[in-house]
């Protein structure tokens, strides 16, 4: 849907510049107001004001509310019979002048208006069920023993203190931490050092648990401002930050990737426009929750980003 939204406001303001034409013709001869009135007001307000608010609406909603639209096709759809819908109702209203008699171009009005109607449908129910309650964040990771201890350490920073204090002091070497620790199961460290590897996961995830107490999902300004300036940005409690070597992952945040990455940033404009990076929220989401919110495959978009990252050369940490 991701180009629809900008097409509602071009088009919306070729009928604003239509609809000015044709009041302007009635101005000048007010006889022909008989003739092109509907098509003045059909193009101001159905054209130029339906359609300016509901692109804008499609852009910002989504967004605002943390989901995507319920039927993302449906907004094309909506574009497609709304231009058809008002085009063939001002043809056929400005060729007859409104003056029925039944027959032919009588039925091509009132199939140009339902179409508009049915368009009108489409966007009632995109744009009030978007509108539900957002979606609640997905819970957090639970950690298992199986779990590698560098992979858990990777993607919960936060992990190291719980494992330090547990008595893996060993992982305070960074030779080991990025060796050992790779291969290494956290029962099997578990195991190794004597330590009680239920008890230790069940605090690992009590720990990492707390630490996701932030809002799952701290997108767009509003949430920011309210943060202290002092305090740094923090990752949000479902996402995971890459590093340098690593390949994307759908729940990798978009802040983390530029940074390390800053190539993929071209993907992320091809796909979602220039715009993009205008918008504070994007550095706290991840990347399928932005390709969820543009309607695109994430997997097409992690494809992508994957390719760039091959043949990038890391940026400097
Ligand atoms: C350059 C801009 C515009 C010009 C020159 C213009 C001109 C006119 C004129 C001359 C009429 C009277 C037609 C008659 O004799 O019945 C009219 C009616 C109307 N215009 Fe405009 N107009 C402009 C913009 C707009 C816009 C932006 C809107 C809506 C967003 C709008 C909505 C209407 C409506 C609803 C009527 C019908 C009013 C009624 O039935 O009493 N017009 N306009
Ligand atoms: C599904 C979309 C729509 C359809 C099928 C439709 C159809 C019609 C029809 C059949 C008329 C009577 C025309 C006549 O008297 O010859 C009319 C008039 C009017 N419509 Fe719509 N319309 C639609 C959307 C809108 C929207 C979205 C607005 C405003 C936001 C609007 C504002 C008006 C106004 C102000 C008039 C009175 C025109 C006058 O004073 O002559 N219409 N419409």
């Amino acid at each position: 849907m991701e180009n629809y939204p900008r097409w509602f406001i071009k088009a919306g303001l070729i009928y604003a510049l239509l609809g000015a034409l044709l009041g302007l013709g009635m101005a000048v001869a007010p006889a022909s107001a008989a003739r092109i009135r509907f098509v003045h007001i059909h193009f101001n307000l159905l054209g130029f004001m339906t359609m300016m608010v509901a692109g804008v609406a499609y852009h910002v909603l989504p967004r605002f509310n943390a989901r995507p639209v319920p039927w993302p096709k449906g907004v094309k759809y909506q574009f497609i019979l709304q231009n058809i819908g008002l085009v063939g109702m001002a043809f056929t209203h400005a060729a007859w002048g409104g003056i029925w008699s039944g027959g032919w171009v009588q039925g091509v009005f009132i199939a140009s208006a339902a179409t508009a109607a049915v368009s009108f449908f489409i966007m009632f129910y995109n744009l009030y069920f978007v509108l539900l309650p957002a979606r609640p964040a997905s819970p957090p990771e639970r950690i298992t023993g199986d779990m590698k201890v560098g992979a858990v350490l990777d993607r919960h920073p936060k992990a190291m203190a719980v494992f330090l204090e547990s008595g893996f002091a060993a992982l305070a070497n960074p030779v080991a931490k990025s060796t050992l620790a790779k291969v290494v199961t956290i029962d099997q460290a578990c195991g190794k050092h004597g330590i009680d590897s239920a008890e230790f996961l069940g605090k690992l995830n009590r720990a990492l648990a707390e630490g996701a107490g932030e809002p799952a999902r701290p997108a767009g300004p509003p949430a920011q401002a309210a943060r202290p300036v002092e305090e740094p940005a923090k990752p949000v409690a479902e996402g995971s930050i890459i590093r340098s070597g690593e390949r994307c992952k759908p729940d990798t945040l978009v802040g983390s990737l530029i940074k390390v990455y800053p190539q993929t940033k071209a993907v992320f404009e091809k796909h979602y426009g220039e715009g993009c990076f205008s918008c504070p929220g994007q550095a706290f989401e991840t990347v399928r929750q932005t390709a969820e919110m543009h309607n695109i495959d994430a997997a097409l978009i992690l494809k992508e980003l994957n390719e760039v990252i091959a043949q990038a050369p890391p940026a400097a940490p």
